[in-house]
Order: C-alpha cells, then structure tokens, then sequence
C-alpha cells in the first residue's frame, strides 16, 4: 500500500462494525488520522472489542447516519469517508422497511448533501452490496449485469449507489461504490442470526450446534476474506479516478454451500443437516451467485489473495483467541 493515508483525515462510517473496524485498524497502521462514526445500535454489528487493537489512537464519534445535523460537522475537514454504516440484514429489511430506507438510502443521500456543501472535495466510498442484481440471469455477474434487487434491502443499497453516481456526474464529486460479496473473517457479528449464512454457520461451528442448510446446499457462492476487501476499499479511497462508477467484488473461486460447511468442518469439526427452505427466505434467496471481478482489477489490479480455507482457518483462529492476540 502507498504512503497516501500518512497523515490523511479520514472518517469511517460504521467504524465499529465488522468491514469498518477492519478497515480502521489497517488505516490506522498505514498512519490515517481516524474518526470511526457508530451508533452502537445494539442488534446491528457494533461492538467496541473490535476496535481494541486501536482505541487510543482514534476518534470515536457514537452518532447516527440519520442525524444529518451532526454528520454536517463529521465531514468537515475530512479527506476520504468510507460510508460503511448500514442495516445489513436481508430479512430485517423485509420486516422494517422504512428503518432500512432511512439508514441506507436517505442516510447516503443525506452523506453526499452534507459533503456537497461543507466539503465538495472529499473522496467518497460506498459500500455496496452484490444483492442489487438480485437472482443472476447469467454467471460470473458483470456490472452490465440488469439489476433487479429480491429484497428491500438491495434496493436501497442501488438507490445509495444512483445518488453517489449522480454527485459525480453533476457536482463533480470524487465518489465510487464498490458490490461486496459474501464478507467474513475477524470481527464479523456472529450474534445477530439474521445477517446471512456465513457467520450463522461460523457460530454453530464453534459452539457444536449442527448446521442447519437450508434447500439443497448446492447454491454456489464466492466469497471474500475482510483483508481483502479492506484493501480494495483502501485502494478506492486513495483515487480521485472512479468518478461516480460501481465495481463488483468477488473471487475466483467459489463453493456450494454444502462444501463451504464441509472445508469449515476441516477446520472446525461439525455435523449438519438439509432442511427446507423457510418460505420467507425462499422468497428473497438469490441462488447461484458470483462475480466477475475483472473490471476493478483492470482498473486497480486488485486481485483476492486469501482463498476459503486459509481464511476460514483465520477466522476460527481468531474467535478462538482473546481479540487483543488474534488476526
Ligand atoms: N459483510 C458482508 O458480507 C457485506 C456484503 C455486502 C455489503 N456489505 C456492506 O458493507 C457495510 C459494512 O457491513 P458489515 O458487514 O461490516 O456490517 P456490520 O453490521 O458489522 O457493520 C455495520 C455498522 O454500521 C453501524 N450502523 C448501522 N446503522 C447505523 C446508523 N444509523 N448510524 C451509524 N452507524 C450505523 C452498525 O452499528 C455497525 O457497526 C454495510 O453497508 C453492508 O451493507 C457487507
């Protein structure tokens, strides 16, 4: 990574979740002066432990995307902000619609306002999410790929990134959105059961509860360890070259989802089962998904370089061991 964050003011959005802690503590190191904004909502993935290897050498600001008031002084001065905060539950989407609006839509919009007028020249990224194609109508999913969200959520999550594309194009901002795919490793929540399989499967792994999969297990996933994503948003922030454009994520490889649980169970011994899909999942599953990564690796070079098994290893490691030792 080059020099560019010595020394560079930058705030992260959701800095006490999973991706943004991770985010942090790497910035943090390449000498970035951090102010990490949470609202320690206490289902989403906040948590303090996640910032522990750093808590002295950051602001912490416990304050609300929604709050506009408040990220109009955030942002001042500040010269990347990663918008990392979000309600990321799929299904909780379903349930409280206008709770996910407002945190990740109206929020992002009310980000890039608050920015247009206190600090238009600051470099924007937005971390978005593979779940705006919705169900794949072809595989390796390109950006040109149509869109058509399953889920609340994945709607939000496209209008955030219209209005990030649309500062660009008409006020000239620096701002680009990155598709995330299935994130894990260090500091993901394991708590909430409702944020997708991964980290339900990492849980039951690691207390012996028997996995419980649902459908066939042979939906086929790729998958990112959070080093890699870090570096990629890492990358993103330093560039003022995107102008308002959307990158996929994702990984060469990709597994079913019954030999995800059979390589984590090399790791982690459990048994599990097939069950039926519940019909409320069933409704908002996209199936087979992966990405074509290739155009933000033209771009940027970017490439993963943590396959599954060495990153499931690393994460089992982690949640095995006091924070303060691990990853
Ligand atoms: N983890 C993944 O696999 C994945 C995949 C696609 C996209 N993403 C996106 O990446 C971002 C980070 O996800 P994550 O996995 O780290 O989730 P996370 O839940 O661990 O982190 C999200 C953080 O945002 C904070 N937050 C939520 N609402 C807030 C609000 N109103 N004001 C301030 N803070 C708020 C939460 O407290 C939490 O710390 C999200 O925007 C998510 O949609 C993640």
């Amino acid at each position: 990574m080059s020099s560019f964050y010595h020394g560079r003011r930058v705030l992260i959005t959701g800095g006490l979740g999973f991706i943004g802690s991770n985010l942090a503590i790497e910035l943090q190191k390449l000498g970035a002066r951090l102010t990490l904004l949470d609202s320690m909502i206490p289902a989403y993935g906040a948590c303090l432990e996640n910032i522990e290897p750093i808590r002295n050498a950051v602001t912490v600001n416990f304050s609300d995307v929604r709050d506009q008031h408040s990220l109009a002084y955030l942002v001042r001065d500040q010269e990347v902000i990663f918008s990392l905060a979000g309600q990321v539950s799929h299904i909780d989407s379903m349930h409280e619609p206008l709770v996910d609006l407002d945190i990740n839509c109206r929020s992002q919009l009310s980000l890039l306002e608050c920015c247009r007028r206190e600090n238009p020249g600051v470099r924007l990224v937005l971390a978005s999410t593979r779940q705006v194609y919705g169900k794949p109508q072809f595989l390796p999913v390109t950006e040109e790929h149509p869109i058509a969200p399953t889920d609340i959520n994945g709607i939000n999550k496209w209008a955030a990134e219209m209005y990030f594309t649309l500062y660009a194009q008409v006020y000239g901002m620096s701002t680009v959105s990155l598709r995330l795919t299935n994130t894990y490793g260090p500091r993901m929540d394991l708590r909430n059961s409702k944020k997708g399989f991964v980290g339900v499967f990492i849980k039951q792994a690691l207390t012996g509860q028997p996995i419980r999969i649902f459908g066939t297990g042979a939906q086929r996933r790729d998958f990112n360890y959070v080093s890699d994503v870090v570096h990629a948003l890492a990358m993103v922030g330093e560039s003022r070259l995107f102008c308002g454009q959307s990158f996929n994520l994702g990984h060469d490889e990709h597994f079913t989802l019954r030999e995800f649980v059979e390589l984590l169970s090399e790791k982690c011994p459990v048994d599990f089962e097939l069950i039926p899909f519940p019909d409320e999942l069933r409704a908002i599953d996209i199936g087979d998904y992966f990405a074509d990564y290739s155009r933000f690796r033209a771009v940027t070079g970017w490439r993963p370089c943590v396959g599954l098994s060495e990153g499931l290893q690393r994460t089992i490691m982690h949640y095995r061991q006091p924070f303060e030792t691990a990853a």
